[in-house]
């Protein structure tokens, strides 16, 4: 650590000048930028090196000393101080303390929403010294018995709602062992306790520290579930190292103690609760939590909380760009969007409907090892290639075979970096500084996610599944997940690109594409399917003039399947395993399916005709 630390300012001095003479518009902003990069690990340095060890909990219980009666959480109605924040933790705490089954320091899942218990109960965990696994709230039986599996919890702590969902579970959870909670005062079902009364009536003494004593920087903090869009979700292990790096993602983005923070992205996931919880916690400012995102609530909360900065992703940029215009579109405080995500044409469009907000993109996954931002502002962008950054943290972009679905090797048998301006998946090396800690339980998909021999024999780098394009101003582009790519007639066709051409075209609403094989054809054509905007009737010949003028002839989707909604994850990741598998079969499917007719210039209803023609290979594609 200290190595690379010492070896980054001396970099600093020597390149800075080099970096300040070679022509370049943002050299000021990377300049800006390397003094943000030095400060978040000067910082960070120092607080690794407290004793006793400095988690986030301390910087929690910094900020309360230094302002109890500032709101720290806001939910509907009511508005919680940092006091009361802690106080209620700690009887949480101590509620915990009193059950039988549990002791300081055993692993406990969360089946929460986003609502302030959450907040409160992970304070409670984190003070009791004990790692919390985050559940998906909206995943059910065998899936919310794997996640709960992954991490050999002792103890489930479930909101009301969710009761029932807990009972469908209970028999196996029972025979486990498990403590099972509800966030109610009465609970009648056998094997559930009612846990809200018992936290009403708990001390609110403070923890003694001991109880967390055997944490170091390496224990699992929390589990974060990534959304399987294939197979069950695997679950991510986020340890203490981690979390206090995550302090520092508000803070170097400018986020100030004065901010009101909008949180409307599930508390599960990392973008909720890595970047907006945790994130609040260093900088100290008020968090607006929302139990769910609404794109026809999202201004008026604004509005309503003073909010100054929002989180995103992609979708909730493209819900908002899609709800109808208002004439109070631009009245509001937010200065600061942060996220990732989000599509050229969306962020423009953002911009010009809802005034000058700066958005600051940036890239980063709940369990890799890499991350960038776009610290300039430039349009699609998902950050830029530093040197100082690159040398800390080893990354490249190495040439990717879509059809076989892996890295390019050359006769050594090592990878192939891909040129500027070629596309390339994105690699990181597994450094002590940028650690690769994987899933729990799930060694094979671990390992799965380790790339060795890229650039050297022996060499071990995390990959990231994402293919980048950097151009010749070093900005840094995601192109596509891998698998979010197929190949067709020898080209490249990237899913998400096709559905942001059909989602702007008149009469659709939703596009989730894909490709789908074919009998005696290489690779896989494109379908999509599609949901109709409300009042409007599908228009195959307009489609086809608007894909026609817009995609070149390979990527066009062949194959249209209309749908009543489009199925999302919890993160509004489209789900297509199912739909793949489904293919274009018109035995397997009741939705209408339309198939593109060149020679009519028009996408025609498919018969079960066509479509075993198809089969047979009479139809050639
Ligand atoms: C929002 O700001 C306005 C003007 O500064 C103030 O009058 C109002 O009370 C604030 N609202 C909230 C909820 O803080």
């Amino acid at each position: 650590m200290e190595i690379y630390f010492i070896s980054f300012i001396l970099a600093s001095i020597f390149i800075l000048p080099i970096a300040l003479k070679t022509f370049s518009p943002y050299v000021w902003m990377d300049f800006l930028y390397f003094g943000d990069l030095l400060r978040i690990l000067v910082r960070f340095v120092a607080r690794r090196r407290r004793r006793p060890f400095f988690f986030v909990l301390d910087r929690f219980l910094e900020q309360t000393a230094a302002h109890p009666d500032k709101p720290f959480v806001v939910f509907e109605k009511e508005s919680y101080t940092y006091t009361y924040t802690d106080t209620r933790s700690n009887k949480i705490a101590n509620a915990l303390q009193t059950l039988p089954d549990y002791k300081a320091g055993d692993t406990v899942a969360l089946f929460m929403g986003n609502e302030p218990a959450f907040v409160f109960t992970w304070l409670a965990l984190a003070k009791l010294g004990s790692p919390v696994a985050l559940l998906n709230h909206n995943i059910r039986t065998k899936s919310l018995l794997h996640c709960f599996n992954c991490c050999k919890a002792k103890v489930l702590i479930a909101a009301s709602e969710l009761k029932e969902a807990v009972e469908d579970v209970l028999p196996s959870l029972m025979e486990q062992g498990v403590t099972v909670l509800l966030m109610a005062k009465h609970c009648d079902t056998p094997g559930i306790e009612a846990f809200t009364d018992k936290v009403d009536e708990a001390s609110d003494t403070s923890l003694p520290r001991s109880l967390r004593s055997h944490i170091t920087f390496n224990s699992p903090a929390v589990y974060i579930y990534t959304s399987g869009t294939t197979g069950l979700p695997k679950a991510a292990v986020v340890n203490q190292n981690r979390l206090l790096t995550a302090l520092a993602i508000l803070s170097s983005n400018g986020v100030l103690p004065s901010d009101i923070i909008y949180v409307n992205l599930p508390l599960y996931h990392t973008a909720g609760f890595l970047i907006g919880f945790i994130g609040s916690i260093e900088t100290g400012s008020t968090i607006i939590l929302k139990r769910k995102f609404s794109a026809s609530q999202f201004w008026d909360d604004c509005r309503k909380y003073n909010v100054t900065v929002v989180q995103y992703i992609g979708e909730v940029m493209r819900y908002l760009c899609s709800t109808p215009k208002r004439d109070n579109d631009k009245d509001h405080k937010v200065r600061l969007a942060i996220g990732n995500g989000v599509r050229a044409e969306v962020w423009r469009e953002f911009l010009n409907r809802f005034g000058n907000i700066h958005v600051r993109e940036f890239y980063a996954s709940t369990e890799g090892n890499v991350g960038f931002v776009n610290y300039v502002g430039k349009i699609g962008a998902i950050g830029r290639v530093n040197f100082l950054h690159r040398n800390l943290f080893p990354y490249t972009l190495v040439k990717y075979d879509t059809e076989r679905d892996e890295p390019i090797r050359d006769a050594n048998g090592l990878c192939v970096e891909a040129l500027k301006g070629e596309t390339g998946l994105l690699v990181s090396k597994i450094t002590d500084i940028a650690p690769f800690v994987g899933y729990a339980q799930n060694e094979e998909q671990t390992e799965r996610k380790r790339l060795r021999n890229v650039l050297k024999k022996g060499d071990l780098y995390f990959n990231t599944g994402d293919l980048m394009r950097i151009d010749k101003d070093n900005f840094i582009y995601f192109q596509d997940r891998v698998g979010d790519t197929f190949r067709w007639k020898g080209e490249n066709v990237a899913t998400t690109e096709v559905s942001d051409i059909l989602t702007i075209s008149d009469c659709l609403e939703e596009a989730n594409v894909y490709g789908v094989q074919v009998p005696g054809h290489e690779g896989r054509i494109g379908m999509a399917a599609v949901t109709v905007k409300k009042g409007l009737q599908f228009d195959g010949s307009k489609l086809y003039k608007h894909v026609a003028s817009y995609l070149p002839s390979y990527a066009r989707p062949r194959f249209i399947r209309i749908q009543n909604a489009v199925e999302v994850t919890g993160t509004f990741k489209q789900m297509k395993m199912k739909l793949v598998e489904e293919s274009f079969d018109t035995g397997r499917i009741q939705d209408p399916l339309y198939i593109l007719d060149d020679s009519v210039k028009s996408y025609t209803p498919l018969t079960a005709q066509v479509h075993s023609s198809i089969i047979t290979g009479n139809l050639k594609l």
